[in-house]
């Protein structure tokens, strides 16, 4: 009895002290630990030892601890589970681990774990789970691993391992699950890879090296969660996999598949997501995908036949799959690189990603707020579209949009606070642009991880970033980039170019980064807002601001000139301009000619005597001879030019004297101002080079050096000689 009282002592002590340096928790509360190094004093305290897998045999999981994994676990010699998914132990994992001869469960997911893993782990025969992802190793899997037949559960997505994938991961018979994603490994995919008959999930992604065909999976029964993707996989989709009841993902995306699709797989009946995107199926489009409920996305293939109605039927992605050889049957967006079917006339693109409307540095950045997103296209007016792929492992039913739900204090412009997420693949394209070269900048915030030093500001988000099929972002880190999260950083990328009309961002994982932090399904592509402008000179298709301001001056100019001249013959007030004092043509060429001294009563009075009376004179002469009632006494536009820039000297007008018709000289303004509408508009159609083949062409080449102060007095008659020429 008093043993056992001193028992029942000694692991309230044990509780007690373990309460002191870090708070008890169990299993189902995680409560964040106060920051701190693994106290090495524990293994000091020698009395208590046989007791340390009473609170050792719990997981550290999600937690703030530094440091590097302490030795003395070695010396617990019954332990038997040792995690610590989520914190941030450094260094690599110590030989002393591979002692522990009892260890059942080895959880060092996202951590910052470095170096080649030890040999002896290999030597941990009782070994069921060793999960080792996102932390960043080297060096390849040691061969002593092909022992660990006990495994069930071997994860180490995301380092940067090389070599093969080894064969001997043939004789880990009993594994259920493994993760092989992003982890620069070459393919083929092992041979012996269909002796896991026990898979239940199976991930691998993004190898290099050989290809190689489909990995017989035949015998896999229990399969819920196949993701071989760019996997460099060749030939065609086994139909067996259509016997695979127990599947509910399934993701080839980014291979080389070719061939139809086995009509076998409408008989999935638990099957929630197919991700078949950029492949090269052919043939049909069966009909049981386009009435699918499914999410399936089989964008970006090479089906020929029985083209759906469009691109986005139900919750099934179809943009772009169809072969660019069809023709104009089908619509636009089933074709690659999904072209312009009207005009391309956009030459910039403003989205707040996954947020509202906004208006930013007087720009107007459009709303992204859709929801929808495993299998996910849609084109806003021709403008823009987005096509979303891929389901958050680990959260199906995780967002694609998110705001800022941890209080960060977010700096900078208003579309940090907002951003589209996605698990796989998102892009962004730019629909109907002109060609040319355009500046894009992408911008980011990281708001999905906190800054407290807790857990939850453990998170690393990588992704890579195309634009225009060329890889311009490996391995991003946003946060790393930013300097921190709630920080928004701005990439720049000042010349792509748009050939034919579709300007494509691509943003996708590469399955690097962590992907439980604060919680499971928490990676892959974030992305705050898009901007777009070109670096060539916008000709709006019809006129500048400044084109305008001197074509109405120029028409002013003329208008004036006319009425001016009208007035003076007395086209005005009839009988009433008479009385005042009518002054025939004959006068006027006295008055003009000859007699400057009354040059000042036909000029605007308020001007006083501020003109250039050689000036004043040679536009009223130009303008009796442009007004002469007979066409054909009218001076030739190209001598109007030439005398109204001084060049030749003005001729004296012939004026006919005989039938002062007036309804001619009405006729001769009338054409005049015809004339100069039909060449407003063909100059609004007009393009830029017609306007920039004319020697005149200085003030209309930049709207900036028209202008309404212009006291240039060449400026207005090179204008109106533009508009009349
Ligand atoms: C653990 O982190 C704290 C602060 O975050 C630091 O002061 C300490 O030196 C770190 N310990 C180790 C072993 O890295
Ligand atoms: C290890 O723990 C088991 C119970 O989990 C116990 O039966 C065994 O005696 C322990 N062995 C040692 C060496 O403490
Ligand atoms: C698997 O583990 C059991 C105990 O958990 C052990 O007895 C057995 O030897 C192990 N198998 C191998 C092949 O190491
Ligand atoms: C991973 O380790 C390598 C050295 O092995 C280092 O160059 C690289 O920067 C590390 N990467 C990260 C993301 O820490
Ligand atoms: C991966 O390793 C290569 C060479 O060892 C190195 O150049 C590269 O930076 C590493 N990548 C990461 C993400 O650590
Ligand atoms: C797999 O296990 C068998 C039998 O234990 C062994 O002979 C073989 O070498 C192992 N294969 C590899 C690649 O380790
Ligand atoms: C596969 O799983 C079944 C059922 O869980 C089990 O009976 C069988 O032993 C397992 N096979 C291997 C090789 O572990
Ligand atoms: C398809 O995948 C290849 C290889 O992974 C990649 O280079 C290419 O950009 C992808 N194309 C599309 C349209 O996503
Ligand atoms: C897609 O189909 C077209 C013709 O239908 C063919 O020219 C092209 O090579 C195919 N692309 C691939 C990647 O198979
Ligand atoms: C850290 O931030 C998270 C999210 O806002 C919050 O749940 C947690 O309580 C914070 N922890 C501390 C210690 O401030
Ligand atoms: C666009 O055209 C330019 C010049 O002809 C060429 O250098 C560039 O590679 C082309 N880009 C694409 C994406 O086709």
């Amino acid at each position: 009895m008093g043993t056992f009282c001193c028992f029942l002592t000694r692991i309230l002590f044990v509780i007690l002290i373990f309460n002191c340096c870090f708070q008890f928790r169990s299993h189902a509360q995680l409560l964040p630990l106060e920051e701190a190094a693994i106290p090495e004093e524990f293994t000091n305290l020698a009395f208590l030892r046989e007791l340390w897998f009473f609170v050792l045999n719990r997981d550290f999981t999600r937690n703030y601890f530094n440091g590097s994994i302490p030795t003395f676990f070695s010396q617990l010699k019954n332990l038997s589970i040792l995690g610590f998914l989520g914190n941030r132990l450094s260094g690599p994992i110590p030989q002393e681990i591979g002692e522990i001869a009892t260890l059942e469960e080895l959880v060092l997911e996202d951590n910052q774990l470095v170096g080649s893993l030890p040999e002896n782990i290999g030597n941990l025969r009782n070994l069921r789970r060793l999960l080792l992802s996102a932390n960043n190793f080297s060096g390849s899997i040691p061969e002593s691993f092909g022992n660990l037949k006990n495994l069930t559960d071997f994860r180490i997505d995301g380092s940067n391992l090389t070599g093969k994938i080894p064969d001997f991961i043939g004789n880990w018979t009993k594994l259920t699950i493994l993760h092989l994603q992003g982890t620069s490994m070459e393919g083929p995919i092992p041979s012996t890879l269909p002796r896991l008959t026990n898979l239940t999930e199976l991930r691998i992604s993004d190898l290099s090296g050989a290809s190689s065909n489909f990995p017989n999976l035949r015998d896999m029964i229990n399969m819920g969660r196949l993701i071989l993707r760019n996997c460099l996989i060749t030939g065609t989709i086994p139909s067996y996999i259509g016997d695979l009841k127990s599947l509910k993902t399934l993701d080839l995306s980014f291979n080389q598949l070719t061939g139809q699709l086995p009509t076998e797989l409408q008989s999935l009946e638990s099957i929630d997501f197919i991700f078949l995107t950029n492949n090269s199926l052919t043939g049909a489009v069966p009909n049981w995908i386009l009435n699918s409920k499914r999410n399936l996305d089989l964008s970006y293939n090479n089906f020929t036949d029985s083209s759906p109605a469009s691109c986005q039927q139900s919750d099934v992605n179809l943009a772009s799959s169809f072969s660019s050889s069809q023709g104009n049957s089908i619509a636009w967006c089933l074709k690659k690189d999904l072209p312009c079917n009207g005009k391309a006339k956009h030459h910039s693109l403003f989205i707040n990603c996954g947020g509202n409307a906004i208006k930013h540095e007087g720009n107007n950045y459009e709303v992204d707020l859709s929801t929808k997103g495993p299998s996910n296209f849609a084109s806003i007016d021709n403008r823009w579209a987005y096509s979303s792929s891929g389901v958050f492992m680990g959260k199906e039913n995780a967002d694609y949009i998110t705001t800022n739900q941890y209080d960060l204090n977010v700096r900078g412009a208003e579309y940090y606070k907002t951003a589209r997420l996605a698990p796989q693949s998102l892009k962004y394209y730019g629909l109907c642009m002109r060609k040319g070269g355009y500046k894009v900048k992408l911008h980011f915030a990281e708001i999905m991880f906190t800054d407290n030093e807790t857990f939850s500001s453990l998170g690393k988000r990588i992704f890579d970033v195309s634009i225009q099929g060329k890889l311009v972002l490996k391995d991003f880190n946003i946060a790393e980039e930013a300097g921190g999260v709630g920080i928004g950083i701005t990439k720049e990328f000042n010349d792509v170019q748009v050939n034919g009309s579709t300007l494509d961002v691509h943003l996708y994982w590469t399955g690097k980064g962590t992907t439980a932090i604060p919680d499971r399904g928490v990676y892959g592509p974030l992305i705050s807002a898009i901007t777009v402008t070109p670096n060539f000179k916008v000709d709006t298709g019809g006129l500048s601001a400044g084109a305008i301001v001197g074509i109405v001056v120029a028409s002013c100019a003329v208008v004036i000139l006319l009425l001016v001249v009208l007035w003076m013959k007395g086209c005005f007030g009839g009988k009433d301009l008479e009385n005042k004092g009518k002054i025939d043509n004959a006068k006027i060429s006295a008055y003009v000619l000859q007699e400057q001294g009354n040059l000042l009563e036909l000029v605007d009075p308020s001007l006083g005597s501020k003109f250039s009376k050689e000036e004043a004179l040679r536009m009223l002469n130009i303008a009796l001879l442009c007004t002469n009632p007979s066409p054909t006494l009218r001076a030739p536009m190209s001598s109007v030019v030439a005398m109204l820039e001084g060049k030749v000297p003005v001729q004296a007008p012939i004026v006919k004297r005989s039938s002062d018709n007036q309804d001619a000289r009405f006729k001769a303004f009338e054409i005049l101002s015809q004339d100069s509408q039909t060449m407003v508009s063909t100059f609004s159609q007009g393009s830029h080079s017609q306007i920039s083949n004319s020697s005149m062409d200085g003030p209309w080449r930049d709207s900036s050096s028209v202008s309404l102060q212009t006291t240039d007095e060449t400026r207005e008659p090179s204008s109106s000689s533009m508009l009349l020429k």
